[in-house]
């Protein structure tokens, strides 16, 4: 018997989620904070940590750690589900909420995540495209709701790959007419200045992910939480393994919130950077850009994607390539710091001069 014999068909028949480690002097390929967590930070982290027990299964710090992101979404605590990365979160609603045969919907391009979980459900899945450069197209999804009648949508805004954002009256629309759960999967909300904590009070089938990957310049802490109506959230609970947060992740996470005004101003200047970053782009004979509220975008050129990545790995920066076929021309790129993103633009530039 094969090992793929001892799993669901539908599980065997997905592919895994593509994960290439790569190292280069400029890493622009992971939407990740250019910038660590500062060292006094981390001290305070350790001293806090060194202060704590560890021999025994952590409730209380993860406990405090929701109760604080209740009272700054005003939200309550009874609907905020931590999970070690807001990816797993993502699996276990679809594992909640999706049954065989049954729709989902993910906007593509999107995130490859969607994907697997559809397929990993036996589910089928609904792309629904998006308008000219990539902007969010309301009454493409409405109409999606109500032909596919999906069990779970994905709305990703700030959209990755694309930065796609949708606004409020939009996303509104959205969840009036999804007849399942809809996730409106926040990771960037921090780069688009605005989030959809307004929908959530009226609507009990809308969940919000969130993480600390990205804004927090913590992806690797491994912290992720949703704010669902509390009825909901505690379905979803059932599906995350008990102590999943444990005492390492949950004390940084708390240091991380207390300082977190030291994360809003890494924002603001990676927020002026995508726009000083995107306008020279835009001054490049053969490269194009699109309307971006996260802390990525993406890159048309003439040259193959994976070419163009290849190209600019050689030069030492890291860019992602590859994905759905409408992307065979574009990278996604993230907006680095000021010197990294200096190095891209020459980079891209030299590369230009010499274009195929
Ligand atoms: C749209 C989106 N959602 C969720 C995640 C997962 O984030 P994490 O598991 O690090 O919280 C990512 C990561 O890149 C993402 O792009």
């Amino acid at each position: 018997m094969k090992p793929s014999d001892l799993v669901r068909r539908a599980v065997a028949a997905v592919p895994a989620y593509r994960l290439v480690e790569e190292t280069a002097a400029v890493k622009l390929n992971q939407n990740e904070s250019p910038w660590d967590v500062p060292p006094e930070v981390k001290e305070q982290i350790f001293a806090r940590l060194g202060a704590r027990p560890w021999n025994r299964y952590a409730q209380e710090v993860p406990g405090r750690v929701a109760a604080k992101l209740a009272e700054l979404n005003d939200w309550p605590v009874e609907g905020v589900v931590l999970g070690s990365g807001s990816n797993l979160l993502l699996a276990a609603v679809a594992a909640a909420a999706v049954r065989e045969g049954q729709a989902v919907c993910a906007p593509r391009p999107g995130f490859a995540l969607y994907r697997l979980l559809a397929g990993v459900a036996d589910a089928r899945l609904t792309a629904i495209p998006f308008g000219p450069d990539f902007a969010y197209d309301p009454k493409a999804w409405c109409a999606a709701m109500a032909s596919a009648r999906p069990a779970l949508a994905f709305l990703c805004t700030p959209n990755n790959p694309t930065g796609s954002f949708m606004d409020r009256d939009g996303v509104r629309a959205v969840a009036a007419a999804c007849p399942g759960v809809l996730v409106i999967d926040e990771a960037y909300r921090e780069f688009a200045g605005e989030d959809r904590r307004d929908v959530l009070g009226a609507c009990e089938h809308v969940i919000l992910s969130r993480t600390f990957s990205k804004a927090f310049s913590a992806a690797g802490i491994r912290l992720g939480y949703l704010l669902a109506h509390p009825g909901l959230a505690a379905e979803i609970r059932k599906l995350v393994p008990p102590f999943n947060i444990g005492i390492l992740t949950a004390t940084a996470a708390e240091v991380l919130l207390e300082r977190r005004d030291l994360f809003s101003g890494r924002v603001r200047e990676l927020c002026a950077e995508r726009e000083r970053v995107q306008t020279a782009l835009g001054r490049m004979a053969g490269v194009r850009t699109f309307p971006s509220r996260a802390n990525f975008f993406l890159v048309e050129t003439p040259y193959v994607a994976e070419a163009l990545a290849a190209e600019m790995k050689a030069r030492g920066i890291l860019v992602r390539s590859g994905g759905d076929e409408e992307l065979r021309h574009m990278v996604r790129v993230n907006v680095g710091t000021r010197e990294e993103n200096d190095r891209f633009l020459a980079v891209i530039g030299e590369l230009m001069g010499g274009r195929p």
